[in-house]
Parts: structure tokens; C-alpha cells; sequence
């Protein structure tokens, strides 16, 4: 793929190294590509960071056809700068796309599209400990048309975000919320995709959450409201009795995250058992009960491991692990972020040099 680029004669100032937060600062140059039916993906670009133009009627902004990934780059302390399993999260916006009629992308386009953007705004990955640099890809419908129709026009865009910790506690435990009213996804629609529409359809339960006092949702299964699904925005994971157990994916209901898959696979060369299964909340509550649930955390490429030191099942407030982080969740978290930023050997082959 030719990517013609046209670089700022305007740059950004710096941000502000030590307190970037999450999402709040955009690099200088973002990357387009558009596809129109018969000609296919075309016309990519690297092109200085700005607004986009678009038809009021274009079909992202009424049906909310649009898909999108999430991973980082990490500066490591010789100078490199890493991608970790990029391949992972090209394949995934392909099977979210599919679910929602959007044309597929050539994975290598994918790849290459966030290794030449990151290339070119390198001196925004960021070098103090625990910040990266959010790597932002997503597919929108361009086509201006008011039918509810497949789109015949799109554009593959990535934008860039030096980032710090995603959620304010940081790595310290947060306060759930068993969420019983709203659900996140059912049997058959696009809980498995990651679509704009399944984030819009979380925010009311999360403000819920919010307003109690608690950082994020457990969501329970859309038809039942008995098996879990996922905590937030991340998939969630259960040590019980020596045993991680995370929620199966083959119900379609869950997103298929590549932190997830990360440490399921680090702990099986750990030789700790694990369990991709349904779980149901009573299980989750007896073992809360008899002390056999022994952690709890969430995975996810923006906070990467997220303790869970308290659940409010059905207004009973249980601690996890005393309310501390659990010892297996920090051996998870600190392998996980070595291999991320190169202080390790790579022996899994996760990471791609840029
Ligand atoms: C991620 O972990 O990359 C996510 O998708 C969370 C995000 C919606 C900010």
C-alpha cells in the first residue's frame, strides 16, 4: 500500500508528560483511507491531525455504522518503540465489520497504516513509567444517504493518544456495581464487536454505577440476568479456588479482547489452571461467601489489568481479596506490562517493532 503524506507545518505544543490522563491530547498527523464499492480501499494518506468533513446525512451519523480498536504503542527504555499484537486487533475490526455489513480491510493495510503513523509522531510515545501511546483506529459510513441501507462509501481513519492510566485509581482495586436493570449485549446482536453502539448502550448503567459511589458495571447475560458477561469495559476474570474462570466466548455476547487472550496464555505457561466457561452471579456469590473467590480483576488494552477489591451484589457489599490487590492479579499485571515495554524477552513473539 502507497500511503502519500503530507506532514504539519504547524505542530502541537507538548502536553503535559506527567498528568495526561486518558483520550484528552491528540498527536500531530492522523491517517485516512477511503473505500467506495467498485474501486475498493483507496487513496491512503497521513495527513496533519484536524476535523473531518462529512455529509450531515453520511450513515455513521444517523445508524451508527461504525467499528473501532483500541491498542498502544510503548516507548521502551532503548528507544524503541513497540506495538503489541497489532495482527490480533486487524483481524478483529474485520469480524466486527462483518457483523455490521462494512467491507473488510486487508489486514496488512491495517498494520502498516498504525506502523507509519506511529513512525511519523514518534516523539509522542510517551517515556515516563506506566504512560503509552493509544493507538485509536476506526470505520466510519460516509455515504450520505437517509435509507437504512448497507453503505457503499467509508473511510479507515487512526488517530493517536499519549496516555496515562485509564481509570483514576490506577492499579488499585475498584468498587463494582452488579448490574440487574440495563444489559450490554444479547445472544445473536453485537456484544462481541466492538461498535460505538455497544459503548452509547453501556453509558446509562455506568452513570448509574457512578452516581452509587461504584467505578464500574458487572453486566450479566441480556436474556437470563444469571450468567456474567464482562465488568465496564473490559472482560473479567475470577481466581476460585486456584482456578482463573472468565466467561467463554462462544455466546457471542463478549468481546474477544487481545489483553484477555494475553493472560489467559501466560497463565497456561505459567501452569495455573484456567477456564474459559459460563459463570453464573449465584456462583460468584457463594464463592465470595465460603472465601474460595480468592481475586478479581478486569483485562483491557486501556487499563490493562483493573483489580476488583469490592462487588455490590443485589445491595450486599462483598470484599474481594481484602479489598487489596490479589498477588496472581500483580504477577499478571507486571508480566504483562514487562513484556509491553521490552523489559523482558518477547518469547510469545507479542510485540512488533515499529
Ligand atoms: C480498550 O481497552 O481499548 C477499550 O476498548 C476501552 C475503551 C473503550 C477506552
Amino acid at each position: 500500500m502507497e500511503i502519500t503524506k503530507t506532514l504539519t507545518t504547524n505542530p502541537k505544543p507538548e502536553p503535559d508528560w506527567q498528568n495526561l490522563g486518558f483520550g484528552n491530547v491528540t498527536t500531530d498527523h492522523m491517517f485516512i483511507m477511503d473505500y467506495s464499492e467498485g474501486r475498493g480501499w483507496h487513496d491512503a494518506r497521513i495527513i496533519p491531525y484536524g476535523p473531518l468533513s462529512l455529509d450531515p446525512a453520511a450513515i455513521v451519523l444517523h445508524y451508527g455504522v461504525e467499528v473501532f480498536e483500541g491498542l498502544k504503542a510503548y516507548h521502551t527504555e532503548d528507544d524503541k518503540i513497540l506495538l503489541f499484537r497489532p495482527q490480533a486487533n486487524a483481524r478483529r475490526i474485520n469480524n466486527s465489520s462483518k457483523r455490521l455489513c462494512i467491507p473488510e480491510l486487508p489486514e496488512e493495510y491495517f498494520v502498516q497504516a498504525i506502523k507509519e503513523l506511529v513512525d511519523i509522531d514518534r516523539n509522542w510515545t510517551p517515556k515516563l513509567p506506566d504512560t503509552s501511546l493509544y493507538i485509536r483506529p476506526l470505520i466510519i459510513a460516509t455515504e450520505a444517504q437517509l435509507g437504512v441501507k448497507r453503505a457503499d462509501e467509508y473511510k479507515f481513519i487512526v488517530i493517536l493518544s499519549p496516555v496515562g492510566a485509564y481509570y483514576a485509581e490506577g492499579l488499585n482495586p475498584v468498587k463494582i456495581f452488579v448490574e440487574d436493570e440495563y444489559v450490554r449485549s444479547v445472544r445473536g446482536g453485537t456484544g462481541f464487536t466492538k461498535c460505538g453502539g455497544n459503548y452509547a448502550a453501556g453509558l446509562a448503567a455506568q452513570y448509574k454505577a457512578k452516581q452509587m459511589g461504584y467505578s464500574q458495571v458487572l453486566w450479566l447475560d441480556g436474556a437470563e440476568r444469571k450468567y456474567i458477561d464482562e465488568v465496564g469495559t473490559m472482560n473479567v476474570m475470577f481466581k476460585i479456588n486456584g482456578e482463573v474462570i472468565t466467561p467463554e466466548l462462544s455466546g457471542g455476547t463478549i468481546l474477544p479482547g487481545v489483553t484477555r487472550d494475553s493472560v489467559l496464555q501466560l497463565l497456561q505457561t505459567w501452569g495455573i489452571p484456567t477456564c474459559e466457561r459460563r459463570i453464573t452471579l449465584e456462583e460468584l456469590h457463594q464463592a465470595a461467601q465460603n472465601n474460595t473467590l480468592e481475586e478479581a480483576f478486569g483485562t483491557g488494552t486501556a487499563a490493562v489489568i483493573s483489580p476488583i477489591g469490592m462487588l455490590n451484589i443485589h445491595g450486599q457489599e462483598i470484599a474481594v481479596s481484602n479489598g487489596q490487590i490479589g498477588q496472581l492479579t500483580q504477577k499478571i499485571y507486571d508480566a504483562l506490562t514487562d513484556i509491553q515495554w521490552g523489559r523482558v524477552a518477547d518469547t510469545l513473539g507479542w510485540t512488533v517493532e515499529v
